[in-house]
C-alpha cells in the first residue's frame, strides 16, 4: 500500500510535522510512504480553459493541459492508495494553494466523468492507450488535518470542510480528520504529546483502510459531527427546518430537543452526497444537459448577442503591461 503525504504549510513547521508524524505511524502499519511539500511545487491556478474536458471528448487522457508541477504530483497520486493532507488555515479557510490544487484536480480527476468516458470507450472496442489510466478508478482513502494558529475554532471554521473538496472528485473516502487549531501557543506540535498521539492514530486509521473495498471502510475519526457522510458541521440554513450539508449537498431535517440540535439525513439523501458516486452522477447528468439548453438560445440570439456583448469588451480595464 502506498501513501502520499501533502503539506501545504511552511518547511518543517506545523503542517509538515503533523503529516510526517501520521506517515511515520502509517509506515509502522506497513505503508510505503512519500511526502511532498506543496510550496516547493509550481502549481498554477485553473484558467477555466476547458482543455481537460476537450481532451476527453477527443479521445485523450482528460488531464490538465497547463504545463507545471501538477503532473509530477498527479503521477504520485495515481500510484497512491491513500493521501494524508495538512493545510494551514489562512483567513478562516485553507491556504489558496490548496484550492488551486482542488480546481486543477477536480474535473480532470472526477471518477464519474472519467468512468462514463471509459464505459464509452470500452463499448467502442478501444483498448490499451486508447483507454483512460485504470489507476484513476482505484479505491482511495484520506486523512485530513487542518492547521490553525488561533486559540479557538472561531478562526478555522471553513478549514476542514473546504479540505474535503480535494477528495470528492476522485471518490476518495475520508476516514479520519483533525481540526488542529490553537497552534500559536504551542511553540511546536512536538511539544504536545496528546496531539502527536492523535495524529499518529490518524495515520494508522488511513493505513488500515488501504486495500479494502470502499464500501467496507467505516469512519474511524472522532464522533460528534452533524453530517453522517462527510463528518462536518457546516450547514446551510434556509429559514425552514430543512438544512443542507454544505460539503455533501444533501438535505436533512433539523429539530431541537431541549437545548440540543439534531439533524437527520435519510439513507437516500446520504447516498446522493457528492462524496459518493451517486452525487457525482447527479452532477454529471446536470452538466451534460447544459449544451442542449443553452446552445439553441445562443444560436437563436445570433448577431444580437454579439451586439449586446460589445459594450462589455475592454470596459474600463486597467492596463498593467
Ligand atoms: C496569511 C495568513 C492568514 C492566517 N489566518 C489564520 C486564520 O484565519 N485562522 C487561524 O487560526 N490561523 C491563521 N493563520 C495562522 C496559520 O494557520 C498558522 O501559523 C499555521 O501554523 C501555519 O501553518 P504551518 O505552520 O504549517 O506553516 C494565518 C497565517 C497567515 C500567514
Amino acid at each position: 500500500m502506498k501513501m502520499l503525504g501533502l503539506s501545504f504549510g511552511r518547511k518543517m513547521k506545523v503542517s509538515e510535522i503533523l503529516v510526517k508524524a501520521a506517515l511515520m505511524a502509517a509506515e509502522k502499519e506497513g505503508a510505503e510512504v512519500s511526502f511532498v511539500r506543496m510550496l516547493d511545487l509550481d502549481i498554477r491556478p485553473c484558467t477555466g480553459c476547458g482543455g481537460c474536458g476537450n481532451s476527453l471528448d477527443r479521445g485523450g487522457n482528460g488531464r490538465c493541459i497547463l504545463k507545471d508541477d501538477l503532473h509530477f504530483l498527479e503521477e504520485s497520486f495515481l500510484e497512491s492508495d491513500a493521501i494524508i493532507a495538512a493545510c494551514p488555515v489562512y483567513a478562516v479557510g485553507p491556504a489558496g494553494l490548496y484550492k488551486d490544487l482542488v480546481d486543477r484536480f477536480g474535473p480532470a480527476h472526477d471518477t464519474c466523468f472519467l468512468g462514463k468516458e471509459q464505459e464509452k470507450r470500452v463499448a467502442a472496442g478501444k483498448t490499451g492507450d486508447q483507454l483512460l489510466d485504470a489507476r484513476i478508478f482505484k479505491d482511495r482513502f484520506a486523512g485530513l488535518i487542518s492547521v490553525g494558529g488561533a486559540m479557538t475554532q472561531n478562526w478555522v471554521a471553513l478549514g476542514l470542510p473546504n479540505m474535503h473538496l480535494l477528495t470528492f472528485p476522485g471518490n476518495i473516502k475520508v476516514v479520519d480528520q483533525i481540526d488542529a487549531y490553537d497552534q500559536g501557543r504551542k511553540g511546536s506540535p512536538l511539544l504536545d504529546d496528546e496531539q502527536m498521539a492523535r495524529v499518529a492514530r490518524l495515520g494508522r486509521n488511513v493505513a488500515k483502510a488501504c486495500g479494502k473495498p470502499r464500501d467496507t471502510v467505516e469512519w474511524a475519526g472522532d464522533d460528534g459531527w452533524i453530517c453522517p457522510v462527510c463528518h462536518n458541521n457546516l450547514m446551510t440554513l434556509r429559514k425552514t427546518t430543512t438544512v443542507e450539508c454544505a460539503v455533501c449537498g444533501i438535505f436533512g431535517t433539523m429539530s431541537i430537543v431541549g437545548d440540543e440540535l439534531k439533524v437527520t439525513f435519510s439513507e437516500a439523501e446520504q447516498k446522493r452526497s457528492r462524496c459518493n458516486y451517486d452525487g457525482k452522477l447527479e452532477h454529471w447528468t446536470e452538466i451534460k444537459s447544459f449544451g442542449s439548453i443553452a446552445g439553441p438560445k445562443i444560436v437563436a440570439a445570433g448577431d444580437s448577442l454579439k451586439a449586446k456583448m460589445k459594450p462589455f469588451e475592454g470596459y474600463r480595464e486597467l492596463k498593467f503591461k
